[in-house]
């Protein structure tokens, strides 16, 4: 597939078909989001493939109970925090299937990565590569996905202490997303577009 057809193909899906992953399709996956780009040139990145259900239920609820939202009166009062229309269709969606989304995919990967210095101890944006190569290797993840026809979307944990005990992640590694995979249900969320035209800046950004 044409690179730009896939970059056009990638969004966030967070509802699923049955249908399983293959697996030479899901190795192929991550062999992509193992040629991104590292800061120290050692990729020390681990990928967790949650199968087990009553596992996959521990870690969706550690991932994402804080954000889930399926009272009405609850969601409606989140969205008030947000006044942008196409966002608010975003999360209005979005919001109901945090933990279901992990718990119901064919597939759940935890993507985990070595972090040499806690991040409260981060003080300058250096600190943060290892942080940052973890995110090329998602996002070669998520394009390779969308190359093969596979979904998903990428959720962040606010917390990973009790998480990582339950995965058994040792120290000096840390959780940087869980990721349902699987064939996307027939709709797509409605895409936020930006132009190109008001982000791009010649030599400064003001135009005083
Ligand atoms: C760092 C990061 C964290 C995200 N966390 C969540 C999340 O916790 N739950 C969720 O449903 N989507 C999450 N998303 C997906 C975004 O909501 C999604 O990328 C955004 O709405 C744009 O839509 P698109 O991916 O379909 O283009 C996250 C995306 C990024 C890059």
């Amino acid at each position: 597939m044409d690179f730009y057809e896939v970059v056009n193909r990638r969004k966030s899906v967070r509802e699923f078909q049955s249908r399983p992953v293959e697996e030479e399709k899901l190795f192929r996956v991550l062999e992509a989001g193992l040629k991104a780009p590292s800061n120290n040139h050692l990729r020390q990145w681990e990928f967790i493939l949650v199968k087990d259900p009553e596992q996959r239920k521990k870690v969706a609820e550690l991932v994402s109970k804080a954000k889930n939202i399926t009272n009405e009166t609850e969601l409606e009062k989140a969205l008030d925090n947000w006044s942008d229309e196409v966002q608010r269709e975003m999360y209005r969606k979005a919001l109901p299937v945090q933990v279901k989304m992990l718990v119901s995919s064919p597939e759940l990967l935890v993507v985990c990565y070595r972090l040499r210095k806690p991040l409260k101890d981060c003080g300058i944006l250096y600190d943060l590569n290892d942080l940052a190569s973890i995110w090329m290797c998602i996002e070669n993840i998520m394009l390779a996905m969308a190359a093969e026809g596979l979904y998903g979307v990428t959720s962040v944990p606010r917390e990973t202490a009790v998480l990582k005990k339950v995965l058994g992640v040792p120290e000096g590694y840390e959780v940087a997303a869980a990721i349902p995979i699987g064939y996307p249900v027939d709709y797509f969320v409605r895409q936020k577009t930006v132009s190109l035209e008001e982000k791009i800046h010649y030599d400064k950004w003001e135009n005083t």
